[in-house]
């Protein structure tokens, strides 16, 4: 047999690896992007519950109408915006399918996708096995700033999609409002698309706060913003997840949707709806819970020899290594966890080729006491 692989270069993803590393010489694990500590104990008593009720079947392939309807009132309440719970809103496994079932709606065979580098590692192969070609646009630290004149120049009658994603993954910088209208005016006379990966719009910390891509509103008719409870109820094993789109975008992504998974397990939708009806405080307080966190791990930093980049959003600090070592940043990585018992992420994973600059990505989703000490064995370098 002759197997073919449709995705020779892809091996297992760093993320995997580098935990793995991790456990092998119990370092601390600041790799992979998941806390350390448990999500709230309602939603754990509401799953409980729904399960005990009987919960347990099918739910509805476009999500359960509970959920559904707090996904928009929660969309009304933070961005102002009305959409309908039943044509606009859908639930997925986690945002990775969002991102997955928008990618294979939209994207057809030869077909141009825009997306900025360092980017998160999932979109690459879906626009891959969709017979898309991605087109990749550095961007630099430390600000991260999209070269706009550059993004025009990248355009082409092909171009079908644009993916974004803020807070951004990894270097932890914020789009403001400005982004978007650059954005809408370099496509608006073009049939161009926009997926917006937003899995941490509930973990920023400047004072304008997140912008979303749907709140502009010529964007908002062509986009796509996909989110993930993972990440605001620090349940990332749950994997539930959705998508937001105009009516006629979301007939598409459903329609992929329905055959990738069709539909998302049952209770813990009913939880999740019951969590967001009853504390909507949790998400609300996500900022300050987490400024706490990156301010004790930067400040536990502050007697390193690393250059710690500001952190605006998501649950990441970028930092410099270049006052400690010469290797590259895949090799400092594990020279990292092996050496210093703390495991990172090394940025050039995120981009096509290496990434020209001596940066890794640490996690702090973490207790307190798992900062501190990984604090305490980085300043030790
Ligand atoms: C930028 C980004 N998008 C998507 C995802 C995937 O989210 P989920 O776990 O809900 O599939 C992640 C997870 O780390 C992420 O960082």
């Amino acid at each position: 047999m002759n197997l073919e692989s449709k995705l020779p270069d892809l091996g297992t993803t760093i993320f995997t690896q580098m935990s793995a590393l991790a456990a092998e010489h119990q370092a601390i694990n600041l790799s992979q992007g998941f806390p350390d500590f448990d999500g709230p104990a309602y939603l754990k008593d509401r799953l409980n519950y729904h399960v005990a009720q009987g919960a347990n079947q099918y739910a509805p392939m476009t999500g359960v109408p509970a959920l559904r309807q707090a996904i928009a009132a929660k969309t009304q309440q933070q961005y102002g915006i009305s959409v309908c719970a039943d044509n606009e809103v859908t639930v997925t496994a986690g945002a990775t399918e969002a991102l997955y079932a928008a990618i294979t709606a939209l994207v057809r065979a030869g077909d141009e996708v825009v997306c900025f580098d360092p980017s998160y590692d999932s979109y690459a192969p879906a626009v891959s096995l969709a017979g898309g070609k991605l087109v990749r646009l550095q961007l630099n630290p430390p600000a991260f700033k999209v070269d706009w004149s550059a993004f025009r120049a990248a355009l082409s009658p092909r171009t079908r999609l644009v993916i974004i994603n803020s807070p951004h993954n990894p270097s932890a910088t914020l789009w403001q409002a400005d982004d978007y209208n650059q954005l809408w005016q370099a496509i608006a006379d073009r049939n161009i698309f926009v997926l917006s990966d937003e899995v941490y719009e509930h973990i920023c910390f400047t004072a304008e706060g997140h912008v979303g891509a749907l709140e502009h509103p010529n964007l908002r008719e062509r986009t796509i913003a996909v989110s993930s409870f993972g990440k605001t109820f620090h349940m990332t094993g749950w994997k539930v997840g959705y998508a937001i789109a105009p009516a006629a975008l979301s007939a598409e992504l459903r329609k992929v949707h329905q055959y990738l998974t069709f539909s998302i397990n049952t209770p813990a939708q009913l939880a999740l709806a019951d969590m967001l009806n009853a504390h909507p405080e949790h998400w609300q307080q996500l900022p300050a819970f987490y400024r706490a966190k990156r301010d004790r791990f930067a400040k536990a930093l502050a007697g390193s020899r690393f250059t710690v980049l500001p952190s605006q959003g998501t649950y990441f600090l970028l930092v410099d290594y270049s006052a400690i070592s010469e290797l590259d940043d895949v090799a400092f990585a594990r020279w990292l966890t092996e050496h210093a018992g703390v495991a990172a992420i090394p940025l050039s994973v995120f981009s096509a080729g290496p990434f020209p600059h001596k940066l890794v990505r640490l996690c702090f989703a973490k207790q307190d006491a798992t900062l501190d000490e990984a604090g305490a064995r980085l300043c030790r370098l």
